[in-house]
C-alpha cells in the first residue's frame, strides 16, 4: 500500500478513509496525528501496528468542540472553565469515561479515563467535523522517532504502513498539547507542551507537577499491574483448571463455561481491538460466577501480538 498525500482541498476524501476504518495522518497546530476512527477498534488498533509500539499507551482523542468531547467524558467545573479559555488549543483533559462512552476501550489502553482536546487548526476541525465523530490520534511517527511537523516528516516514517497524510502545511506550535489529569481530586500535569503551566495555574490555581507523591500514575503505560483485573491470569495455558474462565484465542480450549473470543481466526489486529473488552467482561463476570481466574490462550509473539503479550503480562503481575 502506498500512502496517498492528499491536498486540503481533499479533506471529504480524508473523512471517508477514516470512516472506512483507514488510518490517516493530519496537521494539528502541535504536531501531525496519527488518525483513526476512535470508536473502532480495528481501526485504533491499526495505529498501535503502524506506530510498530511493543505496548499500548492510551491515545488522544481528538472532537470538532468542546460539547462533543464532553459528551464522551464526565467534565467537571475546571475542565470547563479549561475548555472555555484554552479550547480550540493545545491542551488535552484526562476525565473520566462517560458510562455510555462509545470510545474503543482500546484507544485508552483499558483506562477508566479519556484524554480528550479540541485541536487549533482550522483543517483538522474541519476534518472532524466531516468525520463526525471523535479522532483517536497519536503522534504520527514510529516508536521512538521525533513526532512530524510536516507532512515529508510523516511519509519518512509510515509511508506504506497508512492510507493518507492529509497536507495541512507546517505545524505552527511544533510541540505536543499539555496532558492535565483532571479525574482525581488536585489536577496534575501529566505532560508539559503547547499551553504553559502558569498559563493554567492563573486560571485554575495550583497544579500538582507530575505524579502526586505515592501515586503510580504517572505514565499509565509504565505500571506494571494498573489495570489489572481482580481475577489471577495464567498465559500461555493448554488446559483449563477448574473454576477459570476462559480468554480464547483461535479454537477454544474444551470445557469452558465462559468464553470471551479475542479472535477466532487467529488474527492480531483482532485480538487488540478486543482485549480490554473481554478482560473487562470477564472480570465483571467473576463476581457472580465465582470464577477463580482467568486462562489465556497462546498468542504469537508477532505484530500485535507483542503488545497484547506485554499486557497480559503486566496484568497478570502480583499486585502492587
Ligand atoms: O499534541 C498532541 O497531543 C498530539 C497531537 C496529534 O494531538 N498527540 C500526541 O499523542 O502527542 P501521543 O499519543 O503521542 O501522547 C499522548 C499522551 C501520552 O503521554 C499519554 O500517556 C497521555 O497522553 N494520555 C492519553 N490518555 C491518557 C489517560 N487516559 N490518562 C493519562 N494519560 C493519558
Ligand atoms: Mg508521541
Amino acid at each position: 500500500m502506498r500512502t496517498r498525500r492528499l491536498p486540503a482541498t481533499h479533506l471529504d476524501e480524508a473523512a471517508r478513509l477514516l470512516r472506512e476504518g483507514q488510518l490517516v495522518a493530519f496537521g494539528t497546530e502541535t504536531v501531525y496525528g496519527l488518525g483513526a476512527d476512535a470508536c473502532n477498534g480495528e481501526a485504533v488498533a491499526g495505529i498501535y501496528q503502524a506506530k510498530g509500539r511493543p505496548s499500548f499507551n492510551p491515545l488522544i482523542c481528538h472532537y470538532h468542540s468542546a460539547q462533543a468531547a464532553f459528551s464522551h467524558v464526565v467534565p467537571n467545573a475546571l475542565a470547563e472553565r479549561l475548555a472555555a479559555r484554552f479550547w480550540p488549543g493545545p491542551l488535552t483533559l484526562v476525565l473520566p469515561r462517560a458510562p455510555e462512552c462509545p470510545v474503543s476501550k482500546l484507544a485508552a489502553a483499558g483506562l477508566p479515563t479519556l484524554a480528550v482536546r479540541v485541536p487549533g487548526h482550522a483543517l483538522a476541525l474541519d476534518l472532524l467535523a466531516a468525520f463526525g465523530g471523535p479522532v483517536a490520534a497519536p503522534s504520527a511517527n514510529r516508536s521512538g522517532h521525533i513526532s512530524p511537523t510536516r507532512p515529508e516528516h510523516v511519509l519518512e516514517d509510515l509511508d506504506g504502513r497508512i492510507s493518507a497524510v492529509l497536507e495541512c502545511g507546517p505545524c505552527p506550535v511544533g510541540v505536543e498539547s499539555t496532558v492535565l489529569d483532571l479525574s482525581g481530586e488536585t489536577p496534575v500535569l501529566l505532560r508539559p507542551g503547547g499551553v504553559a503551566a502558569e498559563a493554567l495555574e492563573a486560571e485554575i490555581g495550583p497544579l500538582q507537577r507530575g505524579a502526586p507523591p505515592g501515586a503510580a500514575l504517572a505514565s499509565p503505560g509504565m505500571l506494571a499491574s494498573h489495570y489489572a483485573p481482580a481475577l489471577p491470569l495464567r498465559l500461555n495455558a493448554e488446559t483449563l483448571l477448574p473454576g477459570e474462565a476462559l480468554l480464547a484465542f483461535g479454537a477454544p480450549l474444551p470445557g469452558a463455561r465462559i468464553v470471551f473470543q479475542l479472535s477466532a481466526r487467529r488474527d492480531v489486529i483482532e485480538a487488540a481491538a478486543n482485549l480490554f473488552e473481554g478482560l473487562h467482561e470477564l472480570d465483571a463476570k467473576a463476581a457472580t460466577l465465582e470464577l477463580r481466574g482467568i486462562a489465556v490462550q497462546p498468542i504469537p509473539e508477532l505484530g500485535l501480538g507483542l503488545a497484547i503479550n506485554d499486557r497480559l503480562t503486566r496484568a497478570s503481575a502480583p499486585k502492587a
